[in-house]
């Protein structure tokens, strides 16, 4: 069978304008889940909060699943419905944020200390809603034994699915994944498992899909946007050279570029947002580090775009090229 794979939310870098791109360049995910959308006096399907997700502004092919951060049975009910009307059969429910700030506040991986709280919000919510709820978890919020046991509880209800990223709130995204503690989760729920967590190479992948045989659902987050093609590899759809996966990047690089071009206001704010990009693909490129701090002395459109020709045009190594790679397509 072959893997479904779900591209992860990442605040900042897999908003529409990056899933619009990557999707017409790219092949190989088929499901999106959006970076969270904050439950916020909503009260109409124009609301700003939602333009990530406005139908309009979204044309990637793969299939895109709203998320919402709330510990607000109201605000979750009246986010799915408007999502529902704008044409989102199913959204995702956000536990594992592990920013202090909002785990204090018991919402994402805060509300994994509260099992029972979980279960009122979903029982209420399941029962109003249209729309299909699929949830994104971590271990727990502290410690790596919240979700055994919310697990169990939530074996009767309709989720769609749950994505398991097999990590503490508190360890926020470093550290080890916890994956006999995953396998455990396993053994707890009758739901549909999607693992999320540091696939970052064909390899890891491959040894994962081997020591989880009865998973085939995988989510990629930062190891894609650091490797574009992870996906086409996992899926043996990509069969190029270095050079011509080279070329492709650059693509890739300069489409982005051309969209925030016209998404955002300003230089400051486009090469800001380029950074950001950088920060991941200075792991792409032998070197890639050199452009991550040379962007900060970076005053304009041009002088970025000189500094990123000079370097494409020295042929720089691709990290993520290997000779397990790309695969031919059979
Ligand atoms: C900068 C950043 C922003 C993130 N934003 C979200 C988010 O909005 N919603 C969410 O569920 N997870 C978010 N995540 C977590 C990722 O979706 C994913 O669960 C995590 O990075 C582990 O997967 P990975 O090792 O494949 O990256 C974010 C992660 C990072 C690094």
């Amino acid at each position: 069978m072959k893997p479904v794979l779900y591209m992860a939310p990442i605040q900042g870098i897999t908003n529409c304008v990056y899933r619009n791109v990557y999707s017409r360049l790219f092949e190989g995910y088929d499901f999106a889940v959006t970076p969270f959308i904050r439950n916020c006096n909503v009260i109409s399907i124009r609301c700003k909060v939602l333009r990530d997700i406005f139908v309009q502004r979204n044309s990637a092919t793969f299939d895109l699943i709203p998320q919402i951060l709330s510990n607000s049975i109201n605000d979750f009910i009246n986010l799915s419905k408007i999502m529902f009307e704008m044409g989102y059969s199913t959204v995702n429910w956000n536990l594992g944020c592990p920013h202090k700030k909002i785990r204090r506040k018991n919402r994402g991986a805060g509300l994994l200390s509260y099992p029972e709280t979980i279960v009122k919000i979903l029982n209420d919510v399941i029962t109003t809603i249209p729309n299909q709820i699929s949830l994104k978890v971590r271990l727990g919020n502290e410690v790596n034994n919240d979700l055994f046991t919310l697990l169990p509880m939530l074996n009767d209800f309709p989720v769609k699915n749950i994505i398991i990223h097999p990590r503490t709130g508190s360890q926020m995204y470093s550290g080890e994944t916890d994956i006999d503690a995953f396998e455990e989760c396993l053994s707890l729920t009758k739901h549909q498992v999607v693992y999320n967590g540091d696939i970052n190479a064909f390899e890891t992948f491959k040894y994962l899909a081997n020591r989880f045989p009865t998973i085939n659902m995988w989510m990629i987050g930062r190891g894609g946007v650091i490797n574009p093609f992870l996906p086409e590899q996992i899926k043996s759809l990509a069969a190029d050279t270095e050079e011509k996966t080279r070329a492709r990047f650059v693509e890739f690089h300069d489409e982005l570029f051309a969209s925030y071009q016209k998404e955002l206001s300003g230089p400051a704010h486009i090469i800001a947002k380029m950074k950001e990009m950088w920060s991941y693909w200075s792991k792409t490129f032998e070197g890639g580090n050199h452009v991550l701090h040379s962007i900060a002395r970076t005053r304009n459109l041009n002088q970025y775009l000189s500094l990123v020709g000079k370097f494409f045009n020295n042929n720089p190594k691709l990290l993520i090229y290997t000779s397990h790679g790309p695969k031919l397509k059979v």
